[in-house]
């Protein structure tokens, strides 16, 4: 190992270490000098929660696709899980949304998902789905149950039924 591997390896650590405050809506600012809001006698208030973007009440699930962690939704291909709502999004060609259950048909796996090539892939026993929700390999045998979306401009709006 020499001293530029050990700069790689700081590199992408402190590059991990933003993306992940970034995708936890969590911000934080340099020591080196005060900011206006350092400064600031009545600094604003933290964000509320729902922050990142995503705001779960009921049934419904509101993406704001203007926060670092779901603006990927607004190209094709991107697609978001959202673990507390158990529900896969994915934006099939750029401009038509989709949502369906994260809830794996086969044995019920929610969390472990993953999108390659126009197919998800629950990477519990390998079943995968197309973007319409349906089975192209099993061994799940049903198709994932679709939600219904309503986007008004950068609003995402999914309805569990
Ligand atoms: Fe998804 Fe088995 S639970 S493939």
């Amino acid at each position: 190992m020499n001293d530029q591997d050990v700069s790689r390896k700081d590199f992408l650590r402190t590059a991990g270490s933003v993306a992940l405050f970034a995708a936890l809506g969590i911000s934080f600012s340099s020591c080196s000098s005060p900011t206006a809001a350092e400064t600031d006698p009545a600094p604003t208030p933290p964000p509320p929660s729902g922050s990142n973007g995503i705001t779960i009440s009921g049934n419904t699930i509101t993406v704001n696709l203007n926060t670092s962690t779901t603006e990927g939704l607004k190209n094709s291909g991107g697609w978001l899980l959202i673990n507390a709502a158990q529900v896969i999004v994915v934006n099939v060609d750029g401009s038509t949304i989709r949502a369906f259950s994260s809830v794996c048909t086969h044995q019920g796996c929610s969390t472990n998902w993953a999108f390659s090539s126009g197919l998800f892939e629950c990477t519990c026993h390998g079943s995968r789905f197309n973007t319409s929700g349906q089975v192209v390999r099993g061994p799940a045998a049903s198709n994932l149950p679709e939600y219904s979306v309503n986007r008004n401009g950068d609003t995402v709006t999914i309805t569990k039924s």
